[in-house]
């Protein structure tokens, strides 16, 4: 060889029958994934013990060279866990870290280990693992978002404030009915996340390289060994299949984006000219120039993060793209995007659940603002339409006459004089003040969903039953 240094690099020890030499830095360096994969190993492990256990009721290895690998494989695990394992890049990923540090521990029994499978299915065993935790956990983070937001909604159920289209004063609702629409919508992604466990509730081990084993192999047997529903029927899609990771990251793409829109609005209230809520001081962060100031970091960072999370959904999607069946490495990519994007949603679903818990609802605020602006127009043109027998459209446009002559005067609606009234439609009488207040205006949308506070109360009550 004309690069002596070759000669002092060791051969791979897994496939060192084919390759005369190491593999060059750089290609060690792209190529190995136990920086990041180590976070596996207690998949990795639980994959493996229950892969030698079928093996050996299978009669495919001894009971005796099990009983040595689980042995070596519990002593693994917590060398891991109390920080004493080495990890070695030379050894690429946490697979082959796992099965070297066995070999040493066990000796020749632990080259049985990997008979029935490759590390194709051993991978997508144990991302899956990792994944299906992953989502278990998102589960009760979301469920307990929703549980705070059932607290305030109950607790500000007849609250008023302004609702907003397009961020201008539309018409009176309750603070509590706003927080039901973060129930609802923190509802769905929490189904999302039920549905994705269900979706990816099948065991890949056993699909081994992509076409299966010839070895009597019991797949059923590990499936629920593992925890698993069953496992996957066709070992070519088993070893190919990322769709688990990419739901997981759709998933955390909608919730964060929820979580988006709604640390959107704690910065906007909180601002002194909304004052709608007071942040606590746990979930703020004060300016080392200006005294006055309370700033919403901690909204503000959550908003970010979605950024991240959305970015690590389309990496994803862009890395799937292209590749034909089975395994290819760039597969191998799928992890990072999932631990950080699993990091940040973990994160900004905890933040979230403290500040919608700690803020302070300033109610007198909300209810000026919710008077502001006209809310109660339409609740004007819904009275003529009932009371004065006017068509929807016509009672819309004496409405914005009246609104005019309050915009002129400088007044609110529910403040123009019944002569003021009586000289846009002579058919308003004084019983037409009864609806212009705020709220009689939200007591008044009754209908299913709408914001009257018995309305709400029974959205609570109903989420309550299932939460
Ligand atoms: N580290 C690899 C990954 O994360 C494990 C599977 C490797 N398989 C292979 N045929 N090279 O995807």
């Amino acid at each position: 060889m004309a690069d002596g240094n070759s000669e002092t690099k060791s051969s791979n020890q897994m496939w060192g029958g084919r390759f005369a030499s190491g593999p060059d830095a750089i290609m060690e360096e792209i190529n190995a994934s136990i920086g990041f994969d180590k976070k596996l190993y207690a998949q990795d492990i639980r994959g493996s013990i229950a892969h030698a256990t079928m093996l050996a009721h299978q009669g495919i290895i001894s009971a005796d060279d099990k009983d040595k690998i689980v042995h070596g494989l519990n002593t693994i695990l917590s060398e891991i866990e109390s920080g004493q394992f080495e990890f070695s890049r030379r050894l690429e990923d946490i697979h082959m870290n796992i099965e070297a540090r066995l070999a040493t521990l066990i000796g020749p029994s632990a080259g049985r280990l990997h008979t029935a499978r490759s590390r194709n299915d051993q991978v997508a065993l144990d991302f899956r693992l990792w994944v299906k935790e992953e989502l278990q956990r998102t589960e009760k983070a979301l469920t307990a978002l929703i549980a705070a937001f059932l607290d305030r909604a109950e607790e500000h159920a007849d609250t008023v404030m302004p609702g907003f289209t397009h961020l201008q004063t539309a018409q009176p609702v309750t603070f509590g009915h706003h927080c039901m629409a973060y129930v609802e919508m923190f509802g769905r992604d929490r189904s999302r996340v039920r549905h994705a466990i269900e979706h990816m509730d099948e065991s890949p081990i056993g699909a081994a390289a992509l076409a299966g084993t010839g070895f009597p192999i019991d797949r059923h047997m590990t499936a629920k060994a593992l925890g698993f529903a069953g496992p996957t029927r066709n070992s070519i899609d088993t070893v190919s299949d990322r769709d688990f990771a990419l739901e997981f990251l759709s998933m955390a793409s909608i919730t964060a984006t929820h979580l988006s829109r709604l640390a959107e609005e704690i910065v906007i209230w909180s601002t002194p000219q909304f004052g709608f809520i007071r942040l606590s001081d746990a979930f703020s962060t004060g300016s080392s120039i200006m005294p006055q100031k309370k700033n919403p970091d901690a909204a503000e960072l959550v908003r970010a993060k979605t950024g991240r999370i959305n970015g690590s959904l389309i990496a994803l999607l862009t890395v799937m793209k292209g590749l034909p069946l089975a395994y290819s490495k760039d597969m191998q990519e799928d992890k990072e995007q999932v631990f950080d994007a699993a990091e940040s949603l973990e994160l900004a679903i905890a933040a979230m659940t403290g500040m919608v818990r700690d803020m302070t609802i300033r109610s007198d605020r909300m209810k000026a603002a919710a008077g502001s602006g006209y809310s109660t127009a339409t609740d004007l043109a819904d009275w003529l339409v009932r009371e004065a027998g006017l068509p929807f459209r016509d009672a819309h446009h004496v409405t914005g006459r009246a609104v005019a002559l309050a915009e002129q005067k400088g007044c609110d609606l529910a403040d123009l004089s019944l002569a003021d009234l009586q000289s846009i439609h002579a058919d308003i009488t004084d019983k037409v003040f009864d609806v212009l207040t705020v709220e009689a205006s939200v007591a008044s949308r009754t209908s299913f969903g709408g914001t009257a506070p018995n309305e709400v109360r029974k959205q609570i009550a109903w989420w309550r039953a299932r939460n």
